[in-house]
């Protein structure tokens, strides 16, 4: 039987799922989704892979409420994303979004690019960001810019950056895919074992079949349709 919680959410259902997904650019002229259907468990970690091209990226955007599809359906713990009233809110409160080129804003030192998406929550996040920056091993760089960091130093803040409104998915698009290989590997264990502190439900695109295999379930997709 399912129970709403206090949120209005169900719970025992699945964290995420959507229906027949389509998106186009230029009039119609590009399709980047061709009807994806996903469903994915809370504290699950999908490994999302397929060609250049394909719609990754366009998933992850719908899936982050950053776009709007042409057609179908998007659901979070049950609740359809048309019925939810403020679906900027609810981003910033469940998603936390990890990009290949990091997005750090090179103005803002680390601290601050790490507190920016709590700006509008009003809430008093330094001791939280410090505490997340320590757990990325950052906390000793607080105040310098992005520039005076590495790639994987970069990253690392930018992970601690989707942390701050301890989101309940993370939505990471090829977030090793800037860096060389043993920064990678510092990255994806340090995902890897905030994923399991925080139970957080993990989707990320990646290119490298490696990584891929450390997934619980890997979906492939090829002409924006998930084909595996
Ligand atoms: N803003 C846009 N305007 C026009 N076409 C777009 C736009 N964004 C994406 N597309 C197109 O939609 C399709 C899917 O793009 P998407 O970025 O989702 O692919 P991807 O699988 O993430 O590729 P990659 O592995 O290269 O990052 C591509 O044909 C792409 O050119
Ligand atoms: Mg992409």
């Amino acid at each position: 039987m399912r129970h709403d919680d206090a949120r209005g959410y169900r719970v025992n259902t699945p964290i995420l799922t959507t229906k027949k997904l389509t998106l186009s650019f230029d009039e119609g002229r590009i399709h980047a989704l061709n009807g994806v259907d996903l469903r994915v468990e809370e504290g699950e970690f999908v490994a999302i892979t397929g060609p250049s091209g394909c719609g990754k990226s366009s998933l992850l955007h719908l899936l982050a409420a950053l776009e709007e599809p042409d057609a179908g359906q998007r659901w979070f713990r049950g609740c359809a994303y048309e019925d939810m009233d403020d679906i900027a809110c609810f981003r910033q409160q469940h998603i936390g979004l990890v990009f290949q080129a990091f997005h750090l804003l090179p103005t803002l030192n680390v601290l601050d690019n790490v507190l920016l998406p709590a700006v509008p929550t009003g809430r008093q996040m330094a001791d939280h960001a410090c505490d997340l920056l320590q757990r990325v091993g950052m906390d000793h760089r607080l105040q310098q810019y992005p520039a005076q960091l590495s790639g994987g130093e970069r990253q690392r803040v930018a992970i601690a950056r989707a942390l701050i409104n301890q989101p309940d998915i993370l939505l990471a698009d090829e977030p090793t895919g800037s860096l060389d290989s043993v920064s990678a590997g510092y990255v994806l264990q340090l995902l890897s074992e905030l994923r399991q502190s925080m139970g957080l439900t993990m989707l990320m695109v990646t290119h490298d079949t490696d990584i891929a295999r450390q997934a619980d379930r890997q979906i492939c997709m090829r002409d924006g349709r998930v084909i595996a």
